[in-house]
């Protein structure tokens, strides 16, 4: 009996679709070129970079910020491989709870490689070369991203890394050197800096984390800068060579000039990630790709061929977990006849260094190019009480509100823990909320989302604490 669904990827959109769908009452089944399940996320992603940036800043703060509270461990020291382990148990509870899930929904998993044969038709080829065929009412495509690498250069995962590479180094490079300042670059540039090696970044722009609002990168750039990371800004790497145990990387002015060299154990490629679509047989399908290889989708996730969608990373919008994970959800229950939906308007963006980063919503210069009036509430962490005595006062709360109605149109975080506030903000926002509404919300005290309220009463000159 064909399948109702088949999901092509167990990520965070494929394996959220399949068990949408199961309780909708689908009969599913899941496609996984892969060992485990989980994705790019769980398995090479959000999940092992938060462990070791959890892992990293526990070691940072024992080194720095322990005897300021009156804890004497003496000098920490580092375990690396122990660390990794750590890493790896963290993934692989997560990987093994997929799995868990899977069999709990009764959804059938396939181990192959799934290539479209037609619509309504999966052919899966396993590791061994034996292929089977499955037939389905629909299939959704959700087979993610991969890296994106530089001509010329060539990514080995030992000396010359992708993210996947930074994981799992075996040893603390000396000198680190990070191409592209975008968020893997930050959050992996800061781990290995917090454990020791002198980081290099180089970026392609005159600035670090293009599209989140500008204000906050400045004063970000200047704490990292503080933390010992050094920026080369407008600048592009042209080229890496192995000269015995030391690469150098040949680095230019942006927009040409003289190149110099800077020497490096370790050179990390960062530059953005690509659609996945290897394998597919998306053109033989008919299937029809954007410009830049990515699957083109309705405003139902629907395909031009009747019967195949696509979600997550491999369509359109910003590559985020949490994106692709309500995007599975909306199409399961699109197909069950269901009014599924994803409001890109409110997409929290968290970068998981120290202090975080986490915004939600218009960033002041979108909204003075889109030529919108507003109102900017401020609140600086140095006057929220529980930051002073965390000793976690860098950053502030900046909240965008439409100058004629009041509504909240943009959030922006730079503070220890801005990762979980910013999801008060997206559920005011989901709800339409006025700035007034968060600042007339009752927020524990001593907490740090009382800078959030504050930020809000601040957007009509009224905060207290300041
Ligand atoms: P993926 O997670 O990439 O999953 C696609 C799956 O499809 C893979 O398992 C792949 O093996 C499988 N597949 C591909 N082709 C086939 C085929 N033909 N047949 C069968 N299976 C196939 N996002 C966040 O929101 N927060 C974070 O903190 C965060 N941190 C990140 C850190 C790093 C280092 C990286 C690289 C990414 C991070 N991301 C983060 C981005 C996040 O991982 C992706 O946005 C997310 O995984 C996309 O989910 P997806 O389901 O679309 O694709
Ligand atoms: P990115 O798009 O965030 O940043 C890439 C950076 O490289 C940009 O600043 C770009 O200007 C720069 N760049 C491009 N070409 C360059 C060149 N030739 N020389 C120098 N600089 C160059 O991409 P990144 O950091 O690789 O991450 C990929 C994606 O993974 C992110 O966009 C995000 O969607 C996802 N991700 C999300 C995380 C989170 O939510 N916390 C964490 C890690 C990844």
């Amino acid at each position: 009996m064909p399948y109702d669904l088949i999901v092509l990827g167990s990520g965070p959109g494929g394996y959220f679709c399949a068990i949408r769908a199961a309780q909708l009452g689908m009969k599913v089944a899941v496609v996984e070129k892969d060992k485990t399940f989980g994705g790019t996320c769980l398995n090479v992603g959000c999940i092992p970079s938060k462990a070791l940036l959890h892992a990293s800043e526990r070691y940072d703060e024992a080194g720095h910020l322990f005897e300021r509270m009156g804890i004497r461990l003496g000098k920490p020291k580092l375990d690396l491989a122990a660390m990794m382990k750590f890493k790896d148990a963290g993934v692989d509870g997560n990987v093994k709870g997929v799995a868990f899930l899977f069999k709990k929904n009764k959804i059938e998993t396939f181990e192959g490689v799934g290539r479209i044969a037609a619509a309504g038709v999966v052919e899966v080829t396993a590791a061994g070369g034996n292929s089977e065929r499955l037939e389905a009412k629909a299939i959704v495509i959700a087979t993610g991203s991969d890296v994106a690498r530089l001509p010329g250069i060539e990514i080995d995962e030992k000396r010359v890394v992708s993210s996947t590479g930074a994981l799992t180094l075996a040893k603390v490079p000396e000198r680190l050197l990070v191409i592209g300042a975008g968020v893997i670059g930050l959050e992996l540039g800061s781990v290995w800096r917090r454990l020791g090696s002198e980081v290099v970044v180089v970026e392609f722009l005159d600035r670090i984390l293009p599209g989140i609002d500008n204000e906050v990168c400045r004063q970000f750039r200047r704490m990292l800068e503080k933390q010992g990371l050094t920026f080369k800004l407008s600048s592009k790497v042209i080229g890496v060579a192995a000269a015995g145990k030391t690469l150098q990387a040949s680095v230019a002015p942006a927009n040409g000039g003289a190149a110099q060299t800077i020497d490096a154990d370790v050179v990390l490629v960062s530059v953005g990630r690509v659609p996945y679509t290897g394998g597919l047989g998306l053109d033989e399908a008919g299937v029809k790709k954007d410009p830049k290889g990515r699957v083109i989708v309705d405003e139902h996730f629907a395909t031009n061929v009747s019967g195949i969608y696509a979600i997550g990373d491999v369509i359109a919008g910003p590559m985020l977990a949490h994106k692709a994970e309500d995007e599975g959800v909306a199409v399961a229950e699109i197909l069950a006849g269901q009014a599924g939906h994803v409001n890109y308007d409110v997409i929290p963006n968290v970068v998981y260094t120290h202090p975080e980063i986490a915004s939600v919503g218009k960033s002041e210069e979108e909204l003075k190019q889109a030529g919108v009036d507003y109102n900017v509430g401020k609140f600086p962490f140095t006057a929220n009480g529980r930051a002073k005595v965390n000793l976690e006062t860098e950053g502030f709360v900046k909240i965008l509100a439409d100058a004629r109605t009041d509504r909240v149109l943009g959030v922006h975080i730079l503070g220890a823990d801005a990762g979980n506030m910013i999801a008060e903000a997206a559920v005011a926002m989901e709800f339409g909320a006025a700035a007034e509404d968060i600042a007339r919300t009752c927020h524990p005290h001593p907490t740090l989302s009382e800078a959030v309220k504050e930020a809000a009463l601040a957007v009509s000159k009224r905060a207290i604490n300041m």
